[in-house]
């Protein structure tokens, strides 16, 4: 039996897709259900970013989660797989009108990814203040709190439509299969079958 995180909303939904077809079976949860036990396996429905919580304290053994919160977090888990679905970026935006003034002795950043924007500038021995916000992250030029953010652009309409503009590409993402160390030696075999037959079809 083998327990796996997945992270709401369409990853939750193409990772259900996946294992309906290499399983030949249906995995539908329950309407607001956060769990679905099935014979071999239980899902549990869980925020994006808590997915790798939940791995790393063996309440699940493995998880599908975004490889930009993998680097961002910097937790000790096995990184299986490519799922190849939920493909984005991590970019740095600024307003349609601005540049990147490198002279500042500081530039103001806001992002959810603070560790990821940190290295990136210090990278480029750009000094940044960074402030850590949690989401609508667009938002934060627009009213002057910031000079540029560091967030995930999958279409790109959010940063358009908020008169934004990609001026840096840091990282491409997708959604990756990772383990739980312990559970990696004691379901060896569980979860080496898994990865086989997703690895056939990713
Ligand atoms: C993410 C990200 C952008 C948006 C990008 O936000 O932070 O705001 O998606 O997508 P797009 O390029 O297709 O427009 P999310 O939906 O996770 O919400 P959040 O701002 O609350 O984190």
């Amino acid at each position: 039996m083998l327990t796996i995180a997945l992270p709401k909303g369409r990853i939750a939904e193409e990772t259900l897709s996946l294992f309906e077809k290499i399983f030949d079976k249906k995995f539908v949860f329950d309407d607001r259900k956060l769990i679905l036990r099935d014979k071999e396996f239980t899902f549990l429905l869980v925020r994006n970013q808590d997915v790798p919580v939940y791995v790393l304290h063996q309440a699940a053994d493995l998880g599908v989660v975004g490889l930009d919160v993998l680097v961002e977090k910097e937790l000790d888990l096995v990184d299986l797989l490519d799922l190849n679905i939920g493909k984005c970026k991590v970019c740095v935006g600024m307003k349609n009108e601005d540049e990147l003034d490198t002279s500042k002795p500081s530039i103001k950043v806001a992002t959810k990814m603070e560790n990821i924007a940190r290295k990136h500038f210090s990278s480029k021995a750009i000094a940044a203040e960074i402030i850590k916000l949690y989401g609508s992250i667009e938002l934060a030029p627009i009213v002057g709190m910031c000079d540029a953010i560091v967030d995930i652009v999958e279409t790109g309409t959010t940063m358009k439509q908020n008169g934004l503009k990609v001026v840096e590409t840091i990282m491409n993402s997708s959604a990756h299969l990772i383990a739980n160390k312990n559970s990696f030696i004691s379901k060896k075999e569980e979860i080496l079958s898994v990865y086989a037959k997703l690895s056939k079809i990713v």
